[in-house]
């Protein structure tokens, strides 16, 4: 590296440091309810609202802050270890692998977790998941019907809906969900959202009630928590963030862009559409650049489509413009893939491992 680009590098990570730690940020503090330190010596239930400290009691957290449905099995056990709530996305998974998953997170943790369904594509190892003892189960894109809800309930499982606007509240709150998790547009992954987080929030949370809201969207920081606490959420989603920890299944040249990037590397698009045509928010590589510049084509007429970017020992090739992300064991051209990321990107500027990263954000959180 030229001392140039060695300057840089350190003024980058310098400049992400300081947003990270939340420097020209303000809050207000949540008033205390005056209770003791746990057996951790923790005193979140001191700093937190009756809200958020019923959600912990309900999911039996010691953190109200849950993994977004991405990054794997090991994350989703070394988040539900280290006190938060878990997740692994299981849409796309057949039954039978659905419940070896779920069967090895049980095994694997005495913490909790969910399931992530995205109901544009049909859930269709719900019931095996049920049986095999999943303890909960949320959906996005989509409100599950009533049978659907009777099932979950049936099984004893607890239900989360992702929701986006004050209507789908609305209806979300008709299934009468534990939680539901507000998503704003500053969100990485496919984004259901067609505003920012904090208007929506608000929105949502005038609608309800003594249900537990929790923010999704370009949260990284413990600022970020505070700042989405102190407007009434109960707790929050960590996507990106978590991408970018030790544990996650992100390839780990995903993994080095999510640190490099800055402010402006994310866009929300359709680029990414060829097995799901819906919106998200990615890192603008290549195959965002050269579709661009050629006037955002439609499928058919888009530059490279057919070119195989990577392979998969077990996922085989991936197409440009495929929806999956490069995971650990891609191999190929992974910058040309589609790389989540939401609008906090830019506040990422380290490797942790999942407890370090809990740990250190619910300080940042407790100091501010
Ligand atoms: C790599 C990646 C994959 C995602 N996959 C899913 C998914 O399978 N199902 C889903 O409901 N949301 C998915 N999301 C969106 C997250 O649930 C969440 O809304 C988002 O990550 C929150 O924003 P943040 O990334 O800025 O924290 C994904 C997000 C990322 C970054």
């Amino acid at each position: 590296m030229t001392q140039m680009e060695t300057d840089k590098t350190s003024r980058r990570t310098f400049m992400k440091k300081s947003a990270a730690l939340g420097i020209g940020i303000s809050a207000t503090p949540i008033s205390t309810v005056g209770q003791q330190p746990d057996e951790h010596g923790h005193d979140e239930r001191g700093v937190l609202s009756e809200k958020s400290q019923a959600l912990l009691k309900r999911f039996n957290l010691k953190y109200p802050i849950f993994q977004a449905a991405p990054g794997g099995e090991e994350l989703a056990v070394a988040v539900a270890n280290s006190g938060g709530m878990g997740a692994i996305s299981l849409s796309w998974d057949a039954p039978e692998l659905a419940v070896d998953v779920v069967t090895r997170l049980r095994k694997a943790t005495k913490g909790n977790f969910y399931a992530n369904y995205v109901l544009h594509f049909e859930p269709n190892s719900l019931d095996q998941v049920l049986e095999a003892g999943c303890p909960n189960v949320q959906f996005s894109w989509g409100i599950p019907g009533k049978n659907v809800v009777a099932k979950i309930r049936n099984a004893g499982a607890g239900l989360g809906i992702q929701v986006s606007s004050r209507q789908n509240a609305e209806r979300a709150l008709e299934r009468e969900p534990d939680f539901l998790i507000c998503q704003g547009l500053e969100a990485g992954g496919h984004v259901q959202a067609t505003s920012l987080l904090f208007p929506t929030l608000q929105a949502v949370l005038e609608l309800a009630g003594d249900v537990p809201v929790l923010a999704a969207g370009g949260i990284s920081t413990g600022h970020d928590i505070r700042n989405a606490l102190n407007a009434g959420a109960s707790g929050v989603i960590l996507g990106t963030r978590l991408m970018a920890t030790v544990e996650s299944d992100a390839h780990d040249v995903y993994k080095s862009s999510l640190i490099d990037a800055g402010e402006d590397s994310t866009v929300y698009t359709i680029c990414f559409n060829r097995d799901w045509n819906a919106t998200h928010r990615v890192l603008r590589n290549k195959t965002f650049l050269d579709w661009e510049a050629d006037g955002c084509p439609d499928t058919g007429n888009k530059p490279g489509e057919d070119d195989v970017v990577a392979n998969h020992p077990d996922l085989g090739p991936a197409l440009r413009y495929e929806t999956v992300p490069p995971l650990q064991g891609h191999e190929g051209a992974l910058d040309e893939m589609a790389m989540y990321a939401g609008q906090g990107v830019d506040k990422i500027y380290d490797l942790p491992s999942a407890r370090e990263l809990i740990t250190r954000l619910w300080k940042e959180f407790e100091n501010t």
